[in-house]
């Protein structure tokens, strides 16, 4: 059989699991904001180590996926069990239960990164893109939450804030990196929109709003984010592999950018009802939700969904000039 064959892949060392589908928030640039895909659900901790148990060799875990992960009460032992597998652990957070007792739980858990994602440097711009009033209790929940990292000299987690860049929120953005520096908090990233593909549209996810192949102006706002980055000690980088202006780039000129994709190769993306799917994109950029589901893990062992038919297919369709939908128009250096 040929080394690269599917059904000779082994099992990946790098997972997403979605600890939680329920939110706090309903984000204007959110699948939450039409109506979640699944049910309402908590992944357990039991659950957690029997998905993890069967992975002999991770590496790296996201507890994210869509949802907010500081809802599921079981995350610090989550966390904590990873951290004895040795794995490094992430996630997304929008920040909004990011309480004292919360704090503690993370630094004592050795939680290794939290991506505070925040989209906005002022209220008015929060309410914009989040709908909702609280950004100044997270912003300082964030300045709370650096400095006892700083006072406690842990170093760990790793704090960063995350800017999901839009038409709407792009002139905030030096704004955005100023507020990083005064909270203490040294990397600043800006995050690609991923929009629908249906013919409804909805919220910001809508073709309209990307910066994708944007204009002068926006290339001279993310120009002056860099300048004011450097001379404050803050890192700004774009989500995935890029740099914040290359990574508003489509394609880099390669007409069929989904070729080089790695992610179904390499991860696995778990939702809180057990649903695999081939990535952390996949559920934004497509309408046909079933056609994502490579299989479920409460029905069958990793192992065999990894080397099952609906894996096979889907990575053997990336291959074409025809991909599945969700990876259609899919820039090769997108990651959430
Ligand atoms: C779905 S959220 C889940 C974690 C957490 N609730 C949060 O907001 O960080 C994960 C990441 O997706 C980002 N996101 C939301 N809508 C997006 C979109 N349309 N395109 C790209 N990223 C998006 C969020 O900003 C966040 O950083
Ligand atoms: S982006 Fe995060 S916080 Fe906002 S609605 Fe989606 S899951 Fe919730
Ligand atoms: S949707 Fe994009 S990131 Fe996901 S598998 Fe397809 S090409 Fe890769």
């Amino acid at each position: 059989m040929h080394a690269n064959s599917s059904s000779n892949l082994k099992l990946p060392k790098n997972l997403y699991l979605e600890t939680t589908s329920r939110c706090n928030l309903k984000c204007k640039g959110c699948i939450l904001y039409r109506g979640s895909w699944e049910p309402q659900r908590d992944l357990s901790l039991k659950e957690l180590i029997m998905i993890c148990d069967q992975l002999p060799e991770l590496e790296r875990t996201a507890l994210h996926g869509i949802g907010e992960p500081l809802l599921n009460a079981e995350l610090p032992n989550m966390i904590q069990y990873l951290k004895d597998r040795k794995a490094y652990v992430f996630f997304n957070s929008n920040g909004v239960l990011l309480d004292e007792k919360r704090q503690v739980q993370l630094i004592d858990s050795g939680l290794d990164e939290l991506r505070i994602s925040l989209d906005a440097a002022s209220p008015a711009g929060y309410k914009a893109m989040r709908d909702s009033d609280k950004f100044d209790r997270i912003v300082s929940n964030v300045q709370v939450f650096s400095e006892r990292i700083k006072s406690l000299q842990v170093f760990n987690p790793k704090l960063s804030l995350w800017y999901l860049g839009t038409r709407e929120n792009i002139s905030e953005l030096p704004d955005f990196v100023r507020l990083a520096a005064s909270l203490g908090v040294t990397e600043v990233y800006l995050q690609r929109l991923v929009y629908f593909h249906d013919d409804e549209g909805y919220g910001l996810a809508r073709p309209q709003k990307t910066l994708v192949d944007s204009d002068a102006a926006t290339a001279e706002l993310i120009h002056e984010s860099h300048e004011i980055a450097k001379q404050s000690g803050v890192q700004f980088n774009a989500s995935g592999l890029s740099n914040p202006l290359e990574s508003l780039q489509t394609g880099f000129g390669n007409p069929l950018p989904w070729k080089k994709c790695y992610r179904p190769q390499t991860l696995m993306y778990i939702t809180a009802n057990g649903n695999v799917l081939p990535c952390c994109i996949s559920p934004f950029a497509t309408s046909d939700y079933d056609s994502i589901i490579l299989g479920n893990v409460f029905d069958s062992s990793l192992a065999e969904i990894w080397s099952g038919h609906r894996y096979r297919a889907f990575r053997k369709k990336r291959q074409t000039e025809q991909p599945p939908q969700c990876c259609k128009g899919c820039g090769t250096l997108w990651s959430l």
